[in-house]
C-alpha cells in the first residue's frame, strides 16, 4: 500500500499520480486548462480528505479515496436510470448505452462527485471499475456494524470507507474542493478547457432529413418549413449523402449531390447550416484509403478500416479531407456516429493499433479525439461549429458536440438531462417519432430545454407538422426557443467561463439541501427509501435561473418540488412557493417552468429585448458577440448588467453596457416585464 499525495494546482484543485508513465486522456486531447478562471470565481478550499492510498494488484493499479459513510455519490459516467451512485459497481467502458447503468456508456469519464462538496477524476484512457463505496476491505477501520438478518433489520448493502477504483497502468488523480457539487463540477469543467463556446445559430432548430435525400429533397423540405411558417436553421444530412456509407467515403455522392458547391451556396443563401453524418471507418473506395491505411487498427468495423485517432498522422489526413471537402465549401459541422459500440459492431479489445496503445485506451477516445480534430479545423479558421457525437470523454466540456443515442425512453432522455452535469458534456433528447400527438409536442417542449432542439428524421422523414391537431402549438415552441436565445446563450457564456454546466441536475444547485437530508441517513439502516427521495431526476436547471419540470406523456398533472427559495410560474409570473411540494395541472401547451425570485429573464423577438423580471427586485446580465467566430477573445462583445425593481405591480428595469467597447450588439429596444 502506498499513500500519495496531492499537489495544489489552482485554488481547490489538487493533482497526483499513481506513477511515472501515465498516458492520460487530457494529454491526448491536447488539455487546454482554464484554470486561472477559477481564482476569480471561487474561494480557495482546502483538500477535503485525507489518506488516499494506491496498490498494485496483479497487473492493476488500485486506488482508494476515503470518504465518509453517509456520503453521497454522483458518477462517474453519463447515467440514464438514476443519478445516486452510492453502492454501485461501474465498469466503464465507452459503449452504446444498452438499457442498464452498468458503466457501459456514451461518456465513461472516471469522474465522480460527493456531495460532501468534492468530485475526483482518475485520468486515464484505460478501462476503469469504479466500487461506489459498498466495498468493505477487511482491515477497514471503521467497519459496518455486523448484522443479524434473523433479528431486525438487515441490509445487503455494507458501507465503505473508501470508493475503490481499479485500471491498467498509472493514471493522474485529480481532487476538486468546493463549498458544494457545483463547484467541484465547475473545477472540472475549467480543467477540461472549460464550456464549450456554440455559434447562435446552434441554438436554433435542426432538422435531420431522410437518409437517401438528395439536393432537390433538401431544397424542397426548406420550401415546405417557409410554407408552413416553421423556422429552421440547421439541416442535417445522414449517410445517403455519402458515395458510400457505412463504410464511410468522406465524399459526397454525385447523384444526389452533383455540386456540392453550389449546393452549399445556395443553403448559405437561405441562411440554413448544412451538418454531415459521418462514422470514422473508411471504405476501401474513400480517396484516402491508402494514404490512412497504415496508421490504422488490426480490426475492421462494418468493413471499413478503423484510423487509430491517437495518432496525429491518422487525424491529419481526415482534417485535411474534411477542410477540402466540406468546410472550405461551407459545411457547419457533424453528427459523429458509432464511435461508441456496441461491442458486437467494434473491433475486440485484443485488437492492436499502430499507436502501441490498448484497443481499450483507442476505443475510449475516439469520441472525443475526433471532435477536437474537427474542432481544431473551425479554430483555425476563426469559425465556431456545433454538431454531434456518440461518444466522448474528458476534455468533453470545451468541445462544441452533443451526445444522442437511439434509445428513445422519455424517462431515460430526462435523466440523461440531469447526469450529463455531473460528466461534462451536453446531452441532446432528439424528437423522432411519437405515438400521439401529445406525446410528440412533450418531447418537443423537453427539448427546448436542452442544448440542442433538433428532430431527427433519418429513418421515418417526418416533419415537425406530423401532427396537424397540435401544428400550431410545435410552431409556437420552436418559436418559444428561438425567443430563449439570449438566456441560452448567457448559460453557455457562463458555462465557458465559469464551467457552470447550462443544464443541471437540482442536486448540483441545492446541493446544500440534499447533503442536509443525507447527513440523517443511518447507513446501518436500509438507505433505499432516502436515496429514492433525494434523487430528483426529472425536474433540471436551465441557465441561472429557470427550474424545467417536464411532463410525461399521458400526465395531466405532475409533483414539483420547489427547492428552499422563493419560485416564481414563469409564464404568469405568480409566486409559487419557497420549498413546498405541489401537484400542478398541466397545460399542453405549455412545459412547467419555474423561476427563481430575484431573476431577470432576457428574451428577444422581433427586434425587442423583453426582460422577464420575478419578484420585487433583482439582478441579471445579458452577454454578446457576434455568435460565429472567436473574435469576443478580441474584445468583440457587449455585457450589460441589469436590475430592476417592482412596486405596486410596476417594473422598473435598468441595463447598461459594462464591458466590450468594440461591439454594436443589436439588442437595442429593451422592455422590462
Ligand atoms: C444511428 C444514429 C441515428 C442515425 C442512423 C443512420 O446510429 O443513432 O441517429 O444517424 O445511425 O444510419
Amino acid at each position: 500500500m502506498n499513500s500519495i499525495s496531492f499537489t495544489k494546482i489552482a485554488p481547490g484543485v489538487y493533482r497526483s499520480s499513481t506513477g511515472k508513465n501515465t498516458d492520460s486522456v487530457l494529454s491526448l486531447v491536447g488539455n487546454e486548462k482554464k484554470l486561472d478562471g477559477i481564482s476569480a470565481a471561487f474561494d480557495d478550499m482546502p483538500m477535503p480528505f485525507e489518506g488516499v492510498f494506491t496498490e498494485k494488484v496483479r497487473n492493476k493499479t488500485v486506488v482508494c479515496i476515503p470518504r465518509k459513510l453517509s456520503e453521497r455519490h454522483y458518477g462517474p459516467g453519463l447515467r440514464f436510470r438514476g443519478l445516486a451512485t452510492n453502492y454501485s459497481v461501474i465498469h466503464l467502458r465507452c459503449d452504446h448505452y444498452g438499457g442498464s447503468d452498468n458503466g457501459r456508456t456514451h461518456v465513461p469519464t472516471p469522474f465522480y462527485l460527493s456531495d460532501a462538496g468534492y468530485g475526483v477524476f482518475i485520468d486515464t484512457p484505460e478501462f476503469i471499475s469504479f466500487y461506489m463505496g459498498g466495498s468493505v476491505r477487511a482491515d477497514a477501520k471503521n467497519p459496518p456494524k455486523e448484522q443479524n438478518r434473523g433479528r431486525g433489520d438487515w441490509s445487503a448493502d455494507t458501507p465503505s470507507e473508501f470508493v475503490e477504483a481499479s485500471f491498467e497502468g498509472d493514471a493522474d488523480i485529480y481532487v476538486f474542493a468546493g463549498k458544494n457539487m457545483l463547484e467541484a463540477v465547475a473545477k472540472f469543467n475549467l480543467l477540461c478547457g472549460g464550456g464549450a463556446v456554440v455559434p447562435k445559430w446552434g441554438l436554433g432548430f435542426w432538422h435531420r432529413t431522410h437518409t437517401r435525400f438528395d439536393e432537390n429533397d433538401v431544397e424542397n423540405e426548406i420550401k415546405l418549413f417557409e410554407e408552413k411558417n416553421f423556422d429552421l436553421d440547421v439541416i442535417g444530412l445522414e449517410p445517403g449523402w455519402h458515395s458510400n456509407s457505412y463504410p464511410c467515403t468522406f465524399e459526397w455522392d454525385k447523384e444526389r449531390f452533383p455540386d456540392p458547391q453550389r449546393f452549399l451556396s445556395s443553403m448559405q443563401k437561405k441562411n440554413i447550416r448544412i451538418n454531415l453524418w459521418e462514422n470514422l471507418f473508411v471504405s476501401k473506395k474513400a480517396g484516402i484509403f491508402a494514404e490512412i491505411k497504415p496508421y490504422c487498427g488490426s480490426h475492421k468495423v462494418w468493413n471499413g478500416i478503423v484510423p487509430d485517432f491517437t495518432l496525429e498522422k491518422a487525424r491529419d489526413i481526415i482534417a485535411k479531407q474534411h477542410k477540402k471537402d466540406h468546410i472550405d465549401i461551407g459545411v457547419s459541422g457533424y453528427k459523429i456516429d458509432e464511435c461508441d459500440g456496441y461491442d458486437e459492431w467494434l473491433f475486440p479489445d485484443h485488437a492492436s493499433f499502430p499507436s502501441g496503445r490498448s484497443a481499450a485506451a483507442v476505443r475510449n477516445t475516439l469520441g472525443i479525439l475526433a471532435q477536437k480534430n474537427i474542432y481544431n479545423v473551425f479554430r483555425k479558421e476563426n469559425k465556431r461549429t456545433y454538431g454531434l457525437v456518440r461518444a466522448s470523454a474528458a476534455g468533453s466540456s470545451m468541445m462544441p458536440f452533443c451526445i444522442y443515442n437511439d434509445c428513445y425512453s422519455f424517462e431515460q432522455y430526462l435523466t440523461g438531462l440531469a447526469s450529463s452535469s455531473f460528466t461534462g458534456c451536453l446531452w441532446v433528447p432528439e424528437v423522432r417519432d411519437a405515438n400521439t400527438a401529445e406525446e410528440w409536442v412533450r418531447r418537443f417542449q423537453m427539448c427546448v430545454f436542452s442544448p440542442m432542439l433538433m428532430l431527427n428524421a433519418w429513418a421515418n422523414g417526418v416533419k415537425p407538422w406530423k401532427f396537424e391537431e397540435v401544428e400550431d402549438i410545435v410552431r409556437n415552441t420552436i418559436r418559444f426557443r428561438k425567443s430563449l436565445l439570449p438566456y441560452l446563450y448567457n448559460a453557455f457564456y457562463t458555462y465557458s467561463k465559469k464551467g457552470i454546466p447550462p443544464f443541471r441536475a437540482m442536486c448540483l444547485d441545492f446541493s446544500g439541501t440534499s447533503s442536509q437530508k443525507t447527513s440523517e441517513l443511518d447507513h446501518t439502516e436500509s438507505p433505499y427509501e432516502t436515496l429514492r427521495l433525494f434523487d430528483i431526476y426529472d425536474q433540471y436547471m436551465a441557465g441561472d435561473s429557470i427550474m424545467v419540470c417536464p411532463v410525461r406523456p399521458g400526465e395531466k398533472s405532475r409533483k414539483v418540488t420547489l427547492p428552499p427559495c422563493d419560485w416564481y410560474n414563469y409564464y404568469t409570473g405568480e409566486y409559487a412557493g419557497n420549498g413546498e411540494t405541489l401537484e400542478i395541472e398541466c397545460e399542453l401547451d405549455k412545459i412547467p417552468l419555474f423561476v427563481k425570485g430575484g431573476a431577470m429573464i432576457p428574451t428577444y423577438e422581433n427586434g425587442v429585448l423583453t426582460v422577464r423580471c420575478y419578484g420585487n427586485e433583482g439582478k441579471g446580465f445579458v452577454y454578446d458577440d457576434d455568435g460565429e467566430t472567436f473574435d469576443f477573445e478580441k474584445g468583440e462583445y457587449a455585457l450589460f448588467e441589469m436590475s430592476f425593481t417592482r412596486k405596486n405591480g410596476k417594473t422598473e428595469g435598468t441595463i447598461e453596457k459594462t464591458d466590450g467597447e468594440k461591439f454594436e450588439s443589436e439588442y437595442k429596444t429593451v422592455k422590462f416585464i
